[in-house]
């Protein structure tokens, strides 16, 4: 099935590259003769499949390496969607409010966006994917900037359009849920996941993409060969030796993500529920979020300004970070907001 999915002429791009026993002396390559500052990490080429790096996150999940595509990141792998599915010209879906990116990489990859709207709950309709010329779907989830998750029922109904969808879970492991367990039973799923978050290493810019073996193979066919650098991939091998504090990590950031979410109740304002490192915050109908966005920079506080986006007008989204920053950030609200005297005693809604 997923053939009739692939980019017409994706086969052609079959790169065979013969395999080089490390016990050969290798001057295939073109490689330096030494490396001048570097290990031998930085003076040979590695990959291009990175199967060290594979096995490792395949052991994590219970798949197979055959399963995953390491990226450069999952906005990597949100253009190798685009590469592997659509022709030029060809549309895919997002429902908004969401991740800004997928607009940004489906344009510079010559491809539409189809803009459909997310409900009041922030659960997107299937009927509107599935009636439109979309062939691809990019899903949030947790979704970026609202914070909220669809459950495995919600995806498996879009998949059963028998079109793409790509689940971006960059923020997975502040939920108990993943789409990953589906992709043995969906060849049109495509589980995107990176190590930027809670593994913490977005200057690495390392992720990759788990799907169906079948679809995997044509995935890594959408990338240039040798894409990631040694470095990163080695920090990515190393990092997975310390999953126990990444999820220290996790519990850290949620627990100051609920502070957070209580300051900002404490100061009469509507902070939706997060699944994620961020806080969507609602601002009442008499203040802008607009300006109390510049108000914030003008105290050398920068937040992501949403309030321009359908659904989300009066909000803004705040990242959770250190708690001394978190408390300098609630004290210059509340300042802005009594600077104003719009200061609410009971919580918006
Ligand atoms: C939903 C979502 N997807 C992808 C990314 C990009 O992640 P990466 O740094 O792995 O490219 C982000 C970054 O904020 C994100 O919020």
């Amino acid at each position: 099935m997923i053939e009739k999915l692939v980019r017409r002429d994706i086969e052609t791009l079959r790169f065979k590259l013969p395999y080089v026993d490390e016990k050969l002396i290798n001057l295939s390559q073109n490689e330096p003769i030494r490396g001048i500052i570097g290990d031998k990490y930085s003076s040979r080429y590695i990959g291009p499949f990175y199967y060290e790096l594979k096995d490792k996150i395949a052991r994590k999940h219970g798949l197979r390496r055959e399963n995953l595509v390491i990226t450069a990141g999952a906005n990597h792998g949100i253009d190798i969607c685009c590469r592997c599915f659509l022709e030029r010209g060809d549309s895919c879906a997002i429902y908004e409010p969401t991740y800004g990116q997928y607009y940004m990489i489906a344009r510079v990859n010559g491809n539409e966006i189809l803009k459909f709207q997310l409900n009041e709950r922030f659960e997107p309709d299937w009927d509107l994917f599935k009636k439109s010329a979309a062939k691809l779907l990019f899903l949030s989830n947790p979704n970026n900037p609202t914070g909220n998750l669809v459950g495995l029922d919600k995806i498996e109904e879009g998949l059963k359009t028998g079109k793409v969808i790509v689940v971006d879970e960059a923020y997975a492991e502040f939920t108990d849920f993943t789409a990953i367990e589906l992709v043995e039973s969906y060849e049109n799923l495509v589980v995107l996941r990176t190590f930027s978050k809670v593994w913490s290493l977005p200057g690495a810019r390392v992720g990759y993409t788990v799907a169906n073996e079948k679809t995997s193979d044509y995935l890594e066919l959408s990338h240039i060969p040798y894409h990631m650098s040694n470095m990163a991939v080695k920090l990515a091998y190393d990092v997975l030796d310390h999953e126990e504090d990444m999820w220290k990590l996790v519990e850290e950031t949620k627990e100051l993500r609920e502070e957070m979410r209580d300051g900002l109740s404490d100061l009469g304002l509507y902070a939706y529920p997060s699944y994620t490192n961020f806080v969507l915050v609602e601002f009442p109908e008499q203040v802008s979020a607009y300006d109390v966005f510049n108000a914030l920079i003008e105290k050398g506080i920068f937040v992501y300004n949403v309030s321009g986006q359908n659904g989300i007008e009066n909000c803004l989204r705040i990242s959770v970070g250190a708690r001394e920053n978190n408390l300098y950030l609630l004290k210059s609200l509340g300042e802005v907001l009594a600077d104003w005297g719009t200061r609410f005693n009971t919580v918006i809604r």
